[in-house]
């Protein structure tokens, strides 16, 4: 995602218009190719490991489950998983998350739950990791600027933890807050409304493929990755899936999200992953694939990022180029 216009995301391409002149002519960005998503050139520094920071390791491995939502596609590896981010806190270039999220501070470490909820309360989020067994799931991860990945996240069911909150009747949303405290993140960009904002129906929420993920490649989550944790929601464009989550409100109307409100005609509420309806500005039809290989090849991106059958029911009656 890059800022433009005093906010909104682009196709992964043109990094010179965000990365500091100096900086992007020392990293010998050349254009290698051109269209390949009809967003236009694909420059060299875009690809994913090639002139990127080294992965770091959070080096503290974690006890997973195997889980039966695991795709079977090949996995991206954890050197690109973890180099080629959003976390626009951390810089809006893919590779400054990498670099800069260090200074995130991840313990201690606690998730407010508000709203409408039985009992309004706060809780650590070591005690939130071990509510329940980690699965290991391997999901298809789609960004709305048409790449993907394919990532083994470490986690359970978000609706797990919705049973705990015990939200009232009344809530139909939930919306997640992440982190915004400026001694751990000193240079945000102003594009964005901070704290980072996201938010699901109630019923997506509680579709058993959203998972609150703690970790990922079996290691707690790396800063970049949206440590300590996170929501990952694999048939919506990777947008919705808050980082470094601080709150979680319950409530009865559809809450403020971050890019829906900085750019509402370019990102809507729901943002199913959705070949048909086109970004205003690229097509949605296909993705780059990111893998090993240093080109990664362009792929049909598939409605609902290929889980339909598990989520399509809950928008029956939904025009969904209308809520796109
Ligand atoms: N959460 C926060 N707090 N800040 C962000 O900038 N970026 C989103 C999402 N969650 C973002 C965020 C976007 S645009 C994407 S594609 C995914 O995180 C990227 O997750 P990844 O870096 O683990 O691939």
């Amino acid at each position: 995602m890059v800022i433009r216009r005093g906010g909104s995301l682009e196709g992964g391409i043109a990094s010179s218009e965000i990365t500091p002149k100096d900086a992007f002519l020392n990293r010998r960005s050349f254009i290698y190719g051109a269209a390949a998503l009809g967003t236009g050139a694909v420059l060299l520094d875009q690809v994913p490991g090639l002139f990127h920071p080294k992965a770091v390791h959070a080096d503290q491995k974690l006890e997973t489950v195997p889980s039966k939502y695991t795709v079977p596609d090949v996995q991206t590896p954890f050197s690109k998983a973890t180099t080629y981010n959003n976390f626009y806190e951390f810089g809006t270039d893919k590779s400054d998350p990498a670099r800069n999220a260090h200074t995130l501070h991840t313990r201690p470490w606690t998730v407010q739950v508000a709203g409408l909820v039985k009992k309004p309360q706060t809780i650590d989020v070591d005690t939130m990791m071990k509510y329940r067994p980690l699965e290991s799931r391997v999901y298809r991860h789609r960004c709305v600027e048409a790449w993907s990945m394919v990532i083994p996240w470490d986690g359970y069911s978000l609706s797990e933890f919705i049973g705990w909150a015990q939200p009232l009747p009344s809530a139909k949303y939930v919306q997640f807050i992440s982190d915004d405290k400026s001694s751990d993140m000193p240079d945000k960009p102003s594009a964005l409304d901070w704290p980072y904002s996201e938010g699901l129906r109630m019923d997506e929420a509680m579709n058993p493929l959203c998972l609150l993920a703690f970790g990922c490649y079996g290691e707690v989550l790396p800063n970049q990755n949206g440590a300590p944790v996170r929501v990952v929601s694999p048939w919506k464009y990777g947008f919705k899936n808050g980082k470094s989550i601080v709150k979680i409100v319950f409530t009865d109307k559809q809450p403020k999200t971050s890019w829906n409100e900085s750019a509402p005609d370019e990102y809507g509420f729901y943002s199913n992953v959705n070949p048909s309806v086109d970004h205003p500005r690229w097509s949605q039809a296909h993705e780059r694939r990111i893998d090993s290989s240093a080109f990664p090849k362009t792929i049909p991106t598939l409605p609902f990022n290929g889980y339909a059958d598990q989520v399509a029911g809950m928008y029956s009656g939904m025009d969904l180029k209308k809520n796109y």
